[in-house]
């Protein structure tokens, strides 16, 4: 159980690079104007979001065969999987937004991608809270 767990937290945490690093280059994509920046940023966040799905994918299962292989319940589980069902859907809308940056039809502003990047880093917080200290 304890190398399912190690597996369980290095692909969470690799998913987690990703779920920062992308909003953060969307906040830089939509200062910008000239076509050989877009192109560059386009590019990086395809290959980021094409990289970060997979882990995503295997943070899942891992986890998935935690709680389904060594009976976990309680409360704490029922909340956790609330905000990890919400943290797959902001990883679904980031695959949305790219298509929205790589075809020029973004239409929000470098301040509201500052405040979406924020997003990862709060369910970040409580789900550690939630699996770590277990309070309900
Ligand atoms: C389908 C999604 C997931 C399921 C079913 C799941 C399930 C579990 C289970 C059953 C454990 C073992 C708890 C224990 O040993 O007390 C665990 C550990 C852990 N999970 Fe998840 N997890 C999922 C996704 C995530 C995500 C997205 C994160 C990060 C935001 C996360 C962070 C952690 C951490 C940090 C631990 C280690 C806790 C410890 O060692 O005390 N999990 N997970």
């Amino acid at each position: 159980m304890l190398w399912i767990k190690a597996f369980h937290i290095v692909f969470v945490t690799s998913w987690f690079a990703g779920l920062f690093y992308l909003p953060r280059l969307f906040v830089n994509h939509a200062m910008v104007n000239d076509p050989a920046t877009h192109d560059r940023l386009s590019m990086m966040e395809y290959k980021l979001f094409r990289f970060m799905t997979p882990l995503a994918l295997l943070a899942l299962i891992f986890g998935l065969w935690l709680w389904l292989g060594y009976g976990f319940s309680g409360g704490w589980m029922h909340a956790k999987l609330t905000l990890v069902l919400g943290l797959v859907i902001y990883h679904w809308y980031c695959g949305k937004l790219l298509k929205e940056f790589q075809a020029g039809r973004n239409s929000r502003s470098h301040i509201w991608y500052r405040w979406f990047n924020e997003i990862p880093v709060l369910i970040l917080l409580a789900v550690v809270i939630l699996v770590v200290v277990k309070p309900f």
